[in-house]
Formats: structure tokens, C-alpha cells, sequence
């Protein structure tokens, strides 16, 4: 692939993330919903997830991992130029989050808008920020994935709300100081014609909120597991292989992958196609569960607070989720 044009390499410079602290085991969900600790474990891999408190919304959640950021990296809100958050589950529909957290943290320079891609949507937003380092428009982006999954799971479909948690996670990307480390590539696609598989369809302008949409369930997560499974293995996979490959890698020589956290099985497929040994891949899944935009972000400064990642290391990042949407991005990791 030919080169993209960029004055600046966007390197990640900052990682942080917020889990609640409520945990909610596969045991509880048994008192709610018809369902056992055993299928859950063996058919997703969860043995729990976190769930925010009831009057808390995802701001909460994004304005920790903001003053997170900023902390880690001895900033004040002024420094940044751009907050993009990642969401399906904003405080509201509008104003973004984004704005909400732009506020909190006093960055009065930036501008503030939330990104809509579910689970591919930290990924999106990855990419969409680097543009602007990568220009030079901007100096320092901060990209947040968070999402309160709590708040749209019925609690009488026992095949979905065991999935999901709630969680945000978020990055500072910066131009790189030795200009070799940083985004390297991205691959992101999207395919609208398989928008009934996997959606929450009330509340929106197509079925606005009503008695009926409440009484009909519209507002909850709905999603035929089994095809969204299918799709997620094979494409989780193939666009991972696609972007080590086109930039001349194998998976020998990647450090770490950091895959969306939607089920186990779903990350051993894929780190199977790539050849990954298992040291090599992040998973947080039997703890965190499905948080959206948050897995990656989650999984990610778990991994740097754990020591995983050293300047050099090639990091693969890859989401997949509603829309449908898929993608990967390549960093190479600086100091
Ligand atoms: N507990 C016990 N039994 C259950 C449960 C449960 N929680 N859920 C489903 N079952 C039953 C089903 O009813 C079915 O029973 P039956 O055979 O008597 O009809 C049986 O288990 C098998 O069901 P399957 O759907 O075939 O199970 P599968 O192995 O496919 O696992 C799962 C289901 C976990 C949902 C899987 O399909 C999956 O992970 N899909 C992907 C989900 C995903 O990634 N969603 C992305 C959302 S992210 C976003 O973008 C917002």
C-alpha cells in the first residue's frame, strides 16, 4: 500500500481507563435470568462485569479517564485540542458526551464531538484523531471509548444481557517525538445492509420514544448472536491479517494484539489465524465483559500498566460490532 501522506506520526502517549466498582457475577445474573455460570464461562469466556451506578451516567465514566490523561501526562485541559468519544450509550442524545467532558476538564480550547461505531468505534476514533496530528492541524487529541452497556440490556433476554459491562477507557495521541513511532496503518470498513443483526432501534427518528417502543422493548440491545458470532470471527481475523500483511509484518512480529472483548472464542479464532502465542494477546474478558468502545481502550492500559508494551513494540488494535463495522489499526510504540 502506497504510503499516506502525513507531515507527523500520531503516538499515543498517554493510556488510562475507569472501571465501576460494582462487579456483578455470572452468579447474580443466574437470580435474574435463566442461565448458569458454566454456560456463560464456557460459551463467552465472562465470569463477570462491572456495572455503573443506576443515577451515573457514561460521562461519569469519560470524564474520569479524561482527568486520567491528563494527570498521567502532566496536562491541563487547555493543552487539548480535540475530544472525540466513542458511545452508544451518550448521556444524552444531544449534546455529545464529548462536550460534557470538554467541560469538565476545562479544555477550553478544544472542540468536542462524540463518534457512533459501537464496537469498532474506539478504533474509528483512533484513526479519525491521528488525522489531525498527522496534518499538523492539531497538536494533542484525546480519544475516549466509554459505555454504559447496563442501561440498554433486557434483563429477559438471557442470550444478550450476559454479554455486556460497563466501562470507559481513553488515550492522549500526540506527534511523535522520534517520528517512527505511532500510527503506522489502519484498515476500517463498514457494511449497513446487515443493520437488523445487531441494533437498539427506539429512541431514535425512527421510532421515537412512546409507550409502545418502551412496551415493545425498543429501547434495549437486540441482536441475533449467532450471525453477529459468524461475521465477527471471520472478519475480527481477516482484516487483522490484511494490515500486518500489506505493511510487511507476520504475526511473529507483533507484541501485542488488543482485540474487541465481545467473546472469548471469537479473540482465539482470530489470534489462532494470526499465529499469535497467547502472552501476545490482551484479554480482560472474563472480568470486564463486553463494555463497547471501551474494550480496546480497557484492555490497553491494562496492558501499559502492566509492563506489555516497550518503545519498538508493533501493537494491533481491532474492533468489530454494530453497523456492522470492522477495523484494525497498527502502532509502533514510542517511550
Ligand atoms: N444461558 C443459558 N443458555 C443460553 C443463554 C444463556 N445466557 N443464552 C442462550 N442460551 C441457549 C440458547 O437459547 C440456545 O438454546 P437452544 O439450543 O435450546 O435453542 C443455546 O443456548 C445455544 O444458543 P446459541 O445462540 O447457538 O449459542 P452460541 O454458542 O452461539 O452463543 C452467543 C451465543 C454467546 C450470544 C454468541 O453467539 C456470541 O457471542 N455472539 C456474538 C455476540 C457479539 O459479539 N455481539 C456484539 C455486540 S457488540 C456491539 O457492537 C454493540
Amino acid at each position: 500500500m502506497a504510503e499516506r501522506e502525513k507531515r507527523y506520526r500520531a503516538a499515543i502517549t498517554a493510556t488510562e481507563h475507569f472501571l465501576p466498582e460494582r462487579v456483578v457475577t455470572n452468579a447474580d445474573l443466574e437470580k435474574l435470568v435463566d442461565t448458569s455460570d458454566e454456560w456463560i464461562r464456557t460459551r463467552t469466556g465472562i465470569s463477570e462485569r462491572r456495572f455503573l451506578a443506576e443515577d451515573e451516567p457514561t460521562s461519569k465514566m469519560a470524564i474520569a479517564v479524561a482527568e486520567g490523561l491528563l494527570q498521567r501526562r502532566s496536562l491541563t485541559g487547555d493543552d487539548i485540542d480535540l475530544i472525540i468519544v466513542a458511545t452508544i450509550t451518550p448521556d444524552m442524545i444531544f449534546p455529545a458526551t464529548a462536550c460534557l467532558v470538554q467541560n469538565a476538564i476545562g479544555a477550553s480550547r478544544a472542540w468536542a464531538y462524540d463518534l457512533s461505531a459501537a464496537c469498532s468505534g474506539f478504533v474509528f476514533a483512533v484513526a479519525t484523531g491521528a488525522q489531525f496530528i498527522e496534518s499538523g492541524a492539531h497538536r494533542r487529541v484525546m480519544v475516549i471509548g466509554a459505555d454504559k452497556m447496563s442501561t440498554v440490556l433486557d434483563f429477559e433476554d438471557r442470550a444478550t444481557c450476559v454479554l455486556f459491562g460497563d466501562g470507559a477507557g481513553g488515550v492522549i495521541l500526540e506527534r511523535s517525538e522520534d517520528g517512527e513511532s505511532g500510527l503506522i496503518d489502519f484498515e476500517l470498513y463498514s457494511d449497513g445492509s446487515n443493520v437488523e443483526c445487531l441494533n437498539i432501534k427506539g429512541g431514535g427518528s425512527q421510532h421515537p420514544p412512546s409507550h409502545e417502543t418502551v412496551d415493545r422493548g425498543l429501547h434495549y440491545i437486540r441482536q441475533e448472536g449467532s450471525v453477529v458470532f459468524k461475521f465477527a470471527v471471520v472478519k475480527m481475523a481477516e482484516v487483522s491479517v490484511s494490515l500486518i500483511e500489506r505493511n510487511g509484518f507476520t504475526g511473529a512480529d507483533l507484541k501485542l494484539f488488543v482485540p474487541h472483548q465481545a467473546n472469548r472464542r471469537i479473540i482465539d479464532a482470530a489470534a489462532q489465524r494470526m499465529g499469535l502465542a497467547p502472552e501476545k494477546v490482551m484479554i480482560n474478558i472474563d472480568r470486564c465483559a463486553n463494555t463497547t468502545a471501551a474494550t480496546i481502550p480497557i484492555a490497553l492500559s491494562e496492558a501499559v500498566n502492566e509492563g506489555r508494551l516497550q518503545a519498538g513494540d508493533l501493537l494491533l488494535m481491532t474492533g468489530v460490532g454494530g453497523g456492522l463495522t470492522w477495523g484494525s489499526v497498527l502502532f509502533r510504540w514510542g517511550n
